[in-house]
């Protein structure tokens, strides 16, 4: 199974940080590896110029989240079919920092996924338990409960991205046994050919631990996606590719 390395931007990025992910392509002069994905999710506001200078030059380009409708009344909303058209590949849905911020729910996530599938593209759907959840032994509870409401039934490509709350952004990760005994669960309960990728404090020091990971099959990376150093680096940790 080939490897996916994805970066989420999150609201980060204005015009200019073009250069970063040019940065990125010139260090790899030219030519991106071959064995594995790469996938950067700007905001919703680059994935057009991204995708466009982009995504011949070996690096997908995908959103970040998106709405179960095709089109309407929904005022600041984007749809699956919107970033299809603007030339994403992947949408991320169900980011924690989406289901915690607005409320999202298992079954919205679902329908958000089923939009991103509808519009030809694939979904990353993100599961991933609280710090008191992880305390009270819940953790496979919960992650299981949230497959079994945010993934969508299809045959067609889907990426699931296991990302602990409690390890977004704060510098702390699971232990490898604990992360390797989600993924294996994780593999249980789906289809074999699906990647499921870890996020949650990735960086270039703990990604060749991780990746080596059974069941690890990529990473959704947040703020170290956004140097071009650290997300070479992580790319570069990945088995096969160092
Ligand atoms: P982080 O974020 O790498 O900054 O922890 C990961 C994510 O939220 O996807």
């Amino acid at each position: 199974m080939k490897m996916m390395i994805a970066g989420n931007w999150k609201m980060n990025g204005l015009a200019a940080s073009q250069g970063e992910l040019q940065n990125l392509i010139d260090m790899f002069s030219g030519s991106t590896p071959e064995g594995l994905d790469i996938l950067v999710c700007p905001p919703a506001t680059l994935v057009a110029s991204f995708a466009a200078s982009y995504s011949d030059e070996g690096v997908m380009i995908g959103g970040q989240d998106c709405h179960p409708e095709d089109s309407g009344a929904h005022t600041g909303d984007i749809s699956a079919a919107m970033l299809a058209d603007a030339g994403a590949a992947y949408v991320i849905v169900g980011h924690s920092e989406r289901r915690a911020d607005h409320g999202e729910s298992d079954a919205l996530v679902k329908a958000k996924a089923e939009a991103v599938l509808a519009a030809g593209m694939a979904p990353i759907v993100c599961v991933g338990e609280t710090k008191e959840e992880r305390e009270a032994g819940k953790a496979l509870d919960i992650v299981g409960g949230q497959l079994d409401g945010s993934l969508p039934q299809t045959n067609d490509e889907i990426v699931i991205a296991y990302e602990p709350v409690w390890a977004i952004g704060t510098g702390l990760t699971p232990t490898i046994s604990d992360i390797a005994e989600m993924h294996d669960f994780i593999r249980g309960k789906t289809r074999q050919d699906i990647r499921i990728l870890y996020g949650g404090s990735v960086k270039p020091g703990n990604a060749q631990e991780i990746l080596a990971v059974k069941n690890v099959n990529g990473a959704l990376v947040g703020g170290a996606s956004l140097k071009a150093n650290d997300l070479f680096g992580i790319i570069s940790a990945a088995p096969g590719n160092v």
